[in-house]
């Protein structure tokens, strides 16, 4: 099919972060506009911290149809918005924004991408054991879906354990899910039995991530187990060393492009209201690996 030209009738999406020149992002959504042949474009957007409130009066006066929004704006962006979905509220992060003639709504579809890559690897999360690695801005989506799914228990190691014991009580606080918060230097000590307990460890920091490639989490090959699933959010590397030892180990692994490919076919359709070729969409992102 022969990709649109960017003419008078042209509706615009695109990204805004800090910095962007490494979006996959734009390749995943081009690539399905043309296959539908809808005439959309999606726009890398630079967007210094302190522009973000002029970015949005900017998005709502040059009618663009949305956004994704990511680091470090996910959390900043909120009070700029007309309404924010209550998943997104409850996170609290949105990483796309639906312009609907003017009136901007905010949406996080980083955990139902996440659920939905969970659930296709064959991971429930209902009931689920979980143990979380990291509590950045990731964790807390990760966090945050796996309670509104209904996890049984969330084990939360953070390097700075402020912040894991701070997700931890949010968890504990606005979900069903127990919550608990453990310090960084517990995952080489005796901890493995932590891990033998969850059925599912999801692994959101940014260690081993290019070019840092042969960095990994100090947690031990004892940890993992067969009828395990381990996620590393991170996609490039496509196997980080983390993933490598959990397979080593006979644990099911996933990294981060699913997660990556369904929030942006969840965005996609917020914004076309068209159901994207995914195949497609997951051909674009991977003509990025090494980009
Ligand atoms: P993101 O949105 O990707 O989650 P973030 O909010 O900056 O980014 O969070 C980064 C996460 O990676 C945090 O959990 C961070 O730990 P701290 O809270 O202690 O900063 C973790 N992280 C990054 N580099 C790390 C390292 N070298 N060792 C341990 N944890 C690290």
């Amino acid at each position: 099919m022969e990709t649109p030209l960017i003419n008078g009738r042209t509706r615009v999406v695109g990204i805004f972060g800090d910095p962007v020149e490494h979006t996959f992002s734009p390749a995943m959504h081009n690539a399905a506009f043309a296959a539908l042949c809808l005439n959309f474009a999606y726009l890398p957007f630079r967007v210094r911290k302190e522009e973000l409130p002029a970015a949005v009066a900017g998005l709502r006066a040059l009618g663009l149809v949305g956004v994704n929004v990511t680091v470090p704006h996910k959390e900043a962006v909120l009070p700029y918005l007309d309404e924010v979905t209550p998943e997104a509220k409850l996170i609290g992060a949105v990483n796309t924004v639906v312009n609907r003639n003017g009136r901007l709504t905010g949406y996080n579809t980083d955990a139902t991408g996440f659920l939905r890559a969970l659930r296709e690897a064959g991971c429930e999360p209902a009931g689920a054991e979980a143990v979380v690695l990291g509590a950045g801005g990731a964790a807390r989506a990760v966090c945050m879906a796996l309670g509104m799914a209904g996890a049984r228990r969330i084990v939360v190691f953070n390097r700075t354990y402020e912040r894991a014991q701070a997700l931890s009580r949010e968890v504990q606080a606005n979900t069903e899910t127990t919550a608990v918060a453990l310090p960084w230097e517990d995952l080489n000590k005796r901890k493995a039995d932590v891990f033998q307990a969850a059925g599912v460890v999801i692994q959101t920091t940014s260690i081993g991530m290019h070019p840092e490639k042969s960095a990994c989490p100090a947690v031990s090959p004892a940890a993992f187990r067969k009828n395990q699933l381990v996620v590393d959010l991170i996609y490039n590397p496509v196997e980080t060393r983390f993933l490598q030892m959990a397979a080593e180990a006979g644990a099911a692994t996933q990294n981060g492009l699913r997660m990556l490919l369904y929030q942006g076919i969840a965005a996609f359709e917020l914004w076309t209201g068209s159901s994207p070729p995914e195949e497609i969409m997951l051909q674009g992102l991977a003509a990025m690996k090494g980009a």
